[in-house]
């Protein structure tokens, strides 16, 4: 997985976020980015509270005010550079880091 192309820039566009759902091991393994001012952040799409997937729709991960990473199910807020939950039932507890990087317009897988 590691190297793997998972989007565009680009497709952060609409929503400042994007989901991709690979296949780990035959496995669905959905993984989303969010950008946050120049940086990229990637987390595994598993809220910490129910292990529910975050958004309710397409490629809508942040709040309304795009300051957190949301979680659609139970209104839980998330920092988005570190993941960690700071409002909702799960607080304290965080997302499942999903390392990125960025190589010119594309958003690659960083390990697995
Ligand atoms: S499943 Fe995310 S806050 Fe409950």
């Amino acid at each position: 997985m590691t190297g793997q192309v998972l989007c565009r820039l680009a497709d952060l566009d609409a929503t400042g976020a994007k989901e991709i759902v690979l296949d780990r091991d035959g496995a669905r393994f959905p993984v989303f980015v969010v950008k946050w001012g120049a940086r990229i952040f990637g987390y595994v799409n598993s809220c910490p509270h129910a292990r529910l997937p975050l958004n309710w729709r397409d490629d809508v991960f942040l709040d309304i005010s795009r300051t957190y990473v949301f979680c659609a199910n139970h209104c839980a807020h998330f920092d988005v550079a570190t993941g960690k939950c700071i409002r909702g039932p799960c607080k304290g507890q965080g997302l499942t880091p999903f390392p990125v990087r960025i190589d010119g317009d594309s958003i690659l897988a960083a390990e697995t």
